[in-house]
């Protein structure tokens, strides 16, 4: 046992010795769930359901060790949302092909590379590229060509992660090739059920092809991220906690997860009146994040855009309390507003600079230093493929 676990234990049952004199029965739950070496479903469920001061306690408790842990550093990925043209029809999504009421758009190849210029001039180390989904060959095609020409102009500098759903191993191969070295691609809710109740049960939508698209990912080489939705119509915490375990069976590297949030021209929006409050849906996922370093303490995990849309200060919130990667938008502004998964995103109106500025203000507010320069890759994924060899 290494010092910092052997000190750590030794505070929780110095903690539990002084709360059973006291009766402090949540408290003492909670000190006892933080002191264990794994977790069963029921512990996970116990700690994302927590509110009130319980949930306070909690929070700083993990706030404070994996400050420890994981050290300050938050990196920066510049997020280019290109297109929002998509074949897909999942029924939350504000971007889904039924969706007749949004402007359709797919920013030019030249403004793409203009904005991965801005994120290597700005130190960001990374980039996000992420659209609807297509699985058509000029869009492949275009898609390696523009990996290969953001990996030139960068000078092989910038990282690239992207985020363009479910393809072929041909094809998840041809662009890890091309420079793409880290893969988003969220589960949305490992519960089958509850998956095609939030999604079309047909051949484009299969639960299970997702899956298996998540393992080939793996097996190409690339870091692999994953995630789901929280406060989904019909979910309940037990579900989540079953999401977190499965996040660690699958063996991810990185995690991106946030709020459901409703929106009007979706089909999911019949349920707006039976979901958690706005508030309460914003909470849970900060348990949610908590819970999940908790469990992997060493994978990267995103503060995602959509907890800004309920709370002003959710990001930071989400980076005291686990998060160590955030996605400063770099899409032009123009397409910002037309790029509505869910309603009342945040910063559709700023241009790349303010963002940056705006948010490394925030990061730093924040207690956390910013990771200039650098990839911040996943120390999960160095540890899982070095354990191979
Ligand atoms: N609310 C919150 N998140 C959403 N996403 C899509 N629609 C919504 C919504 N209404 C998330 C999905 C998707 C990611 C790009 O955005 O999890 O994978
Ligand atoms: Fe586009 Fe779900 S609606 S991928």
């Amino acid at each position: 046992m290494n010092d910092y676990i052997y000190k750590r234990y030794r505070y929780y049952f110095f903690l539990i010795f002084i709360l059973s004199k006291k009766g402090a029965t949540v408290v003492e739950k909670i000190v006892e769930i933080l002191s264990k070496e794994s977790y069963t479903q029921e512990d996970l469920s116990y700690l994302i359901g927590l509110e009130g001061s319980d949930r306070d306690f909690y929070l700083k408790e993990i706030g404070k060790s994996y400050i420890n842990t994981l050290g300050k550093k938050v990196y920066f990925r510049g997020l280019i949302e290109f297109s929002n043209y998509c074949t897909k029809d999942c029924y939350y999504c504000g971007i889904r092909k039924s969706n007749t009421h949004t402007e359709r758009y797919d920013i030019d190849d030249e403004a793409i590379l203009e904005a991965a210029v801005f994120a290597h001039q700005n130190r960001y180390g990374s980039l996000v590229l992420q659209s609807g989904e297509r699985n058509d060959k000029p869009f492949t095609d275009r898609i390696t060509r523009l990996l290969k020409e953001i990996k030139t102009v960068t000078n092989g500098e910038l990282g690239i992660t992207i985020s363009l759903g479910e393809q072929s191993e041909e094809i998840y191969r041809e662009w890890f090739e091309a420079g793409a070295h880290r893969y988003l691609l969220r589960i949305e809710t490992s519960n089958e059920d509850l998956y095609y109740k939030i999604h079309p049960r047909d051949e484009a939508h299969d639960f299970h092809r997702r899956l298996e698209c998540l393992r080939t990912l793996k097996k190409v080489g690339y870091q692999t991220g994953t995630g789901v939705m929280i406060g989904l119509p019909f979910q309940t915490y037990e579900q989540l906690a079953a999401d977190l375990l499965f996040f660690q069976r699958i063996d991810v590297d990185m995690i991106g997860m946030g709020p459901f949030i409703e929106h009007t021209e979706t089909p999911l929006y019949q349920y707006k009146d039976q979901l958690w409050p706005l508030q309460r849906r914003f909470e849970v996922a900060i348990n949610m994040i908590a819970t999940l370093r908790l469990l992997l303490p060493d994978i990267n995990i995103a503060a995602a855009t959509a907890l800004q849309a309920i709370d002003p200060m959710g990001r930071e919130k989400a980076l005291r309390y686990g998060a160590n990667v955030i996605m400063p938008n770099i899409t032009p502004t123009l397409h910002r507003k037309d790029y509505q998964l869910y309603e009342n995103k945040p910063c559709t109106d700023e241009g790349a600079d303010e963002c940056a500025n705006c948010l490394s203000i925030r990061v730093e507010m924040a207690g956390r230093e910013i990771g200039y320069n650098e990839w911040g890759d996943s120390q999960h994924f160095f540890k899982r493929t070095s354990s191979k060899q």
